[in-house]
């Protein structure tokens, strides 16, 4: 079966009992089974429920794995995967990372006696004199969090397993569409559902899935025993935004490559990351590994820096100032000030994110509406282009900026 062809129809077989072709949704949170207790399929929706069953078949199905298990956020599936390591373990985890990610290795897990480093995942002499006879588990995005790097998953999963070393891949920024890490070797695969996979901008969900069915029974007993379940509407939700992954993020990816080709020509702009240019330093493996689908995400860098990029976030309409990506209406933010302000200031500078840094999520929107609706960006920040050109920034007065958006 073709990859929509599963989103469509499997974990959404038609009900049984009246016909109806989307299955109902299941909001009960207990089962009164008629037969033993202990062989029921359902007894408690923590530890199981219908509608979820249905959205973690489906989510095997469409990456590729023999298991999935859906969490109540992003997050909260990046927690349960970090469950599997104990006191006096260590990770290795890329430095082109989401915010709450950085947080939970650098904040959370040292509470827990985990250790966590932070490496470039392209620099393989870095890589190796980063491993630990501790070193249980690698996290990569990809691609990454806001800068859009590459690293070759079937590489990085040879040199893990060669130590001994789990490697769990954040797929969320790809997607199952463009990449399936488990048959470039990854053990687990992660997903904020809040993202592509529901769409809409309507949930909250995350998502582990494996290929080993004693990891997914281990990461089964980690959730059932923390609790972090997507709760029911969620996963009706998440299913019925799956069956339009395809389509939407083709088309996504079409807009992003043609806002990106823009950007790259813009005087106003220092920098541009995409996997889709040419200029990227791995545009060659993103080919392969993205399957030549580059993704909505594209995140650029302002010459004039941090102030000139709030002003732009602020007056962009179509672009709504807001964290999140991957769902049908546009969004642009600051990762210095917004998703990515976890970050010490030293440790996000050392990481790549400068204060000039704005990333968009290209929605559906026309595209010539989008292009048009960065141009108002562009001249918004405009006197900030000016002021910093004229050393005097500081005494900017923001009421000055003249322009359509509201501040
Ligand atoms: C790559 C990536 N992973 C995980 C998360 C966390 O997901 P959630 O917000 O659903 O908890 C995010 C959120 O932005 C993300 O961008």
């Amino acid at each position: 079966m073709h990859f929509a062809t599963k989103a469509i129809h499997i974990g959404n077989e038609k009900d049984p009992l009246t016909g109806a072709v989307v299955p109902p949704l299941y909001l009960s949170s207990t089962f009164a089974p008629d037969g033993e207790f202990s062989e029921a399929a359902f007894d408690y929706s923590r530890s199981g429920n219908p509608t979820r069953t249905g959205l973690e078949r489906t989510l095997t199905a469409i990456e590729g794995g023999s298991g999935a298990l859906a969490f109540s956020s992003g997050m909260a599936a990046i927690h349960g995967a970090l469950q599997l390591l104990k006191s006096g373990d260590h990770i290795i985890a890329g430095t082109d990372i989401y915010g709450g990610t950085y947080r939970i290795l650098s904040k959370i897990l040292s509470r827990q006696g985990v250790t966590a480093s932070f490496v470039d995942l392209n620099d393989e002499e870095a890589l190796e004199a980063a491993y630990r006879s501790t070193t249980k588990m690698i996290w990569v995005e990809n691609p990454g969090n806001p800068l859009l790097t590459l690293v070759d998953i079937e590489a990085l999963s040879a040199s893990a397993k060669l130590h001994g070393a789990l490697l769990a891949v954040d797929n969320t920024f790809a997607t199952a569409v463009a990449t399936r890490p488990l048959s470039l070797g990854a053990d687990i695969v992660v997903h904020s559902a809040t993202k592509f996979f529901g769409g809409h901008s309507d949930l909250l969900g995350g998502a582990l899935i494996v290929a080993d069915l004693e990891l997914w029974k281990e990461l089964y007993f980690i959730q059932n025993a923390t609790g972090a379940v997507m709760a029911p509407f969620d996963c009706y939700l998440c299913s019925r935004g799956i069956k339009t992954l395809e389509l939407r993020f083709r088309e996504q990816c079409r807009s992003s490559q043609r806002i990106a080709e823009q950007l790259s020509r813009h005087s106003d702009v220092l920098r541009v990351y995409y996997p889709g240019l040419e200029s990227h330093p791995q545009h060659e493996l993103a080919k392969r590994q993205l399957n030549n689908q580059f993704g909505a995400i594209v995140s650029f860098e302002l010459k004039a820096g941090y102030e000139a990029a709030k002003t732009f976030i602020r007056c962009t309409k179509l672009f709504q100032r807001a964290v999140s990506v991957g769902a049908v209406e546009s969004l642009i933010e600051q990762p210095a000030s917004m998703s990515h302000a976890s970050y010490d200031r030293k440790a996000r500078l050392a990481a790549g994110i400068h204060d000039g840094l704005i990333r968009l999520s290209v929605g559906l929107e026309h595209i010539d509406d989008l292009l048009a609706d960065l141009e108002i960006g562009f001249r918004a920040a405009k006197p900030r282009v000016a002021a910093v050109q004229a050393s005097n920034w500081l005494e900017f007065d923001l009421a000055s900026v003249s322009s359509e958006g509201a501040l």
